[in-house]
């Protein structure tokens, strides 16, 4: 028995509001349709099918080669949408899981229960439904006295008693492949000019089939955006639940509410996350850390037992031991070694800073390789832009740098020299040497202590 899926993501989503895209909106960091994706990775035997439509190379470029694509040239409906996959699954497939890319929040979980539910029975299609308050715009599941499901009926044209149940269709299906594509040769066109998929279920009830429906126990599983207000609801359910999952795995988050976790970060056993942090990208955070609060860290690796507040790091790397903050900014290339520590107003772009290397108070330092044990003092500059270009500072191990030294790259500092305060250097200096002034000269060779 072979099972391949579908999934919808051509529509624009007009309830958005957007120039985008509506699968394209993100929910921690990622498309809705690549959650989609990853709810249905492992269960199918072949790359999932994603039907796309409008600004299709947009949701193509999200996606990649992870799915096989089908072209929906005009968006006439769900029903019509599924019928777009049929010549790439046509013969392919005994069963087709078919979800679409608006409903995020949907379990791997739920789907492994329907395709189980559906291989139970005999009926050609099997569904996916929740009892919920509030209706969303969603399909109204109707069954009969027997409890069978036996239509959905979309909003648009439900009568008054048909809008009073609260039972609705997710729109998650398992259907015998077969059957379906006859099927879908027979939906009718509704009131609004579209092929409903929904009308599947009436029908295979109208063959006499008795159609079940999974009943999911958590309705947000069936948080389908179709606006921006629905897309927050989302949000927060998906935070909570990458929350839950890391503190689960042994991160002690301070409070879940004010912590934004994305989709691929990971982090290690003891870190405690402080409020107001966000973790966005392929972040990695090792163990016994103390992030945040009031921290951003972007496409970051940080090591074990590091400390951040305040700052913000973007495409960083930061060894273990390194305290930082409050108020530093680590921009892309950064890459602080062991036991740094950066004090506050500290920033650092394309740089290195050797194991114990430490800056106070306010500085900047940029295309730098700074050795070991150097005490950067306050107001340090690396004066690395001449306008047009961007220049090179190499300073040695053990170097002290005066409060307010100006470094005019490109420029070398020896190891263990010495840079008095307000020092303008724009030579470079040899080991074991102290300058000052502006511009820095030599003062004196300084007494090697050993
Ligand atoms: C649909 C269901 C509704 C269900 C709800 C919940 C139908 C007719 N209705 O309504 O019963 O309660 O989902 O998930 O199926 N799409 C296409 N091509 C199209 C139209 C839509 O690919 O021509 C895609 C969209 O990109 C989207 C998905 O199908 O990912 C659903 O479309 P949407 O317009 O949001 O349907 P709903 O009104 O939510
Ligand atoms: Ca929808």
């Amino acid at each position: 028995m072979t099972i391949a899926s579908i999934i919808l993501a051509a529509g624009e989503g007009t309830r958005m509001r957007s120039k985008m895209p509506k699968v394209l909106h993100k929910l921690a960091g990622k498309p809705m349709v690549w959650h989609a994706m990853q709810a249905v990775r492992g269960l199918v035997d072949s790359p999932p099918v994603l039907v796309v439509g409008f600004r299709a190379d947009a949701v193509k470029a999200a996606i990649g080669d992870q799915a096989a694509y089908a072209l929906q040239h005009e968006q006439l409906g769900t029903g019509h949408a599924v019928a777009a996959a049929r010549p790439i699954l046509e013969g392919k497939a005994d069963q087709i899981l078919v979800t679409f890319a608006d409903m995020p929040l949907l379990k791997k979980t739920s789907l492994v229960d329907l395709i189980a539910l559906h291989r139970s029975g005999k009926s050609p299609v099997t569904m996916m439904s929740f009892i919920g308050e509030e209706a969303r715009g969603f399909g109204r599941v109707v069954r009969d006295e027997a409890g069978h499901v036996t239509a959905i009926v979309e909003q648009v044209v439900a009568t008054p008693e048909q809008l009073a149940i609260c039972e609705y269709n997710v729109s998650a299906y398992c259907f015998e492949a077969a059957w379906l594509w006859s099927a879908l040769e027979r939906i009718p066109l509704s009131p609004k000019g579209e092929y409903y998929l929904t009308d599947v279920v009436e029908l295979a009830a109208a063959e006499g089939f008795k159609v079940a429906s999974l009943v999911l126990d958590d309705p947000d599983d069936a948080i389908g955006p179709n606006n921006r207000v629905h897309l927050a609801m989302a949000e927060k359910v998906m935070r909570w639940r990458i929350n839950q999952n890391w503190m689960l795995e042994g991160v002690t988050i301070v409070d879940p509410d004010t912590t934004y976790i994305e989709s691929d970060v990971v982090i290690g056993r003891d870190t405690v996350i402080h409020p107001n942090t966000h973790l966005r990208g392929k972040t990695v955070i090792g163990e016994d850390g103390q992030i945040g609060p009031d921290t951003t860290v972007i496409d970051s690796q940080i090591g074990n037992r590091v400390e951040l507040i305040s700052s913000v790091l973007e495409s960083a790397q930061v060894a273990d031991d390194v305290t930082m903050g409050p108020f530093c900014h680590l921009r892309k290339g950064a890459i602080l070694d062991q036991g740094v520590h950066l004090g506050n107003f500290a920033e650092v772009k394309d740089s290195y800073l050797g194991v114990g290397t430490k800056m106070g108070h306010f500085s900047y330092i940029g295309n730098a390789t700074i050795g070991r044990d150097v005490n950067i003092g306050a107001g340090t500059i690396t004066c690395n832009y001449d306008g047009e270009k961007k220049h090179p500072t190499e300073i040695g191990d053990e170097v002290f740098l005066g409060s307010d030294t100006m470094l005019v790259a490109p420029v070398k500092i020896g190891d263990r020299s010495i840079t008095g305060a307000g020092a303008v250097v724009t030579h470079d200096v040899p080991p074991d040497t102290l300058v000052i002034g502006v511009p820095a000269k030599e003062k004196c060779k300084l007494e090697k202590s050993d």
